[in-house]
């Protein structure tokens, strides 16, 4: 038999491969999460989270100054409140922590690119993800207090919102609410196929933000479902959101496919601290190598069609990048 074609030609060395290599993952699409805390002097290492710490406000600039001299240009706020109320109130204070933390990284250096996280799970003493009626978070309700959350990290210095709590109408409730106020430049990454999923467990415990009965089932999606995430995300475009998101990336890289073939906004995918904390684990068992298996999984999910990629791993693929390992 005489081959004519020969694939692998275009793998015979790394030089080749380099050229003909469809998908790059690069710095600029990466977004790292930062985790504040109140106090002072603080800086501990998240235990479920290994190599990802909380901060308080005062001890963001070394972090700050190295993500910024790693070329991260992007980063994405949670904060865990001083105390919780029925109605999340520490979440839209002007005086709360992502709000002060906002105001201390725009004055450590105004060219990071800050998203903040819009939701009420980690402020409200329940852990769910909006205001409560008997045991049901009452959709239309909550849209006001996301839309003061919004608001509040907006007059703080935020670049863009981002609501995680799924309710129905919430981008155009913040569109609106931004709008009013003269913030019509700050930009919505709407959470808009997210799933009520097992891989948020590290994140929970780090951002102590697991509701404290029941499940988030009546507002996140059923993991079984694709063309209702088409309708979530149509619905967030419409509704004003410049860029949608996909949550967790890598058991739902198939949505983001379909979400990306389907609509020519920018997509994001969040790799969340379950997806992290499991490959980390392999990594300290030594079933696999760092530098590969973070490199495969993060452009997996580019190859699947994000623009953006939200990881707990921004750091070290930059470091590897930078010194061109
Ligand atoms: C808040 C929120 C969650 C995550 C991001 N924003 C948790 C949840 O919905 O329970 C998860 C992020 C991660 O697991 O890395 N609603």
């Amino acid at each position: 038999m005489k081959l004519t074609t020969r694939p692998r030609r275009l793998r015979v060395n790394e030089q080749i491969r380099s050229l003909v290599r469809e998908t790059k993952v690069s710095i600029d699409d990466l977004v790292y999460p930062i985790f504040l805390v109140e106090g002072s002097n603080i800086k501990k290492e998240i235990s479920t989270l290994p190599d990802n710490y909380h901060f308080s406000v005062d001890m963001l600039k070394d972090e700050i100054n190295e993500i910024h001299s790693l070329g991260i240009n992007s980063i994405m706020l949670f904060g865990l409140p001083k105390s919780k109320d029925a109605k999340g109130s520490e979440a839209y204070s002007d005086n709360g922590i992502v709000q002060k933390g906002i105001r201390e990284i725009k004055s450590i250096n105004k060219n990071i690119f800050v998203i903040t996280d819009v939701c009420m799970c980690q402020y409200t003493d329940h852990g769910h993800c909006g205001i409560l009626k008997k045991e049901i978070v009452s959709n239309d309700e909550t849209l006001e207090y996301l839309s003061m959350i919004a608001l509040s990290h907006a007059k703080a210095g935020t670049d863009m919102v981002a609501p995680s709590d799924m309710m129905d109408g919430r981008v155009a409730a913040i569109r609106e609410k931004l709008d009013e106020n003269g913030f019509e430049n700050i930009s919505i990454m709407a959470y808009s196929a997210k799933y009520a999923s097992a891989f948020y467990g590290p994140f929970r415990a780090a951002a102590d933000s697991t509701p404290q009965f029941g499940d988030r089932k009546t507002y996140q999606m059923d993991p079984a479902n694709t063309d209702e995430a088409l309708r979530e995300a149509k619905l967030d475009i419409m509704e004003g959101a410049d860029i949608v998101m996909v949550k967790p990336a890598l058991s739902y890289l198939d949505i983001i496919r379909r979400i990306k073939d389907n609509y020519n906004v920018p997509v994001a995918a969040y790799n969340v601290s379950g997806e992290y904390a499991m490959i980390k684990a392999a990594i300290n068992q030594g079933l696999a190598d760092e530098k590969l298996i973070i490199k495969e999984v993060l452009t997996s999910i580019k190859r699947a069609g994000a623009d953006i990629i939200i990881t707990y791993f921004a750091k070290d693929f930059a470091r590897w990048i930078k010194h061109k390992e």
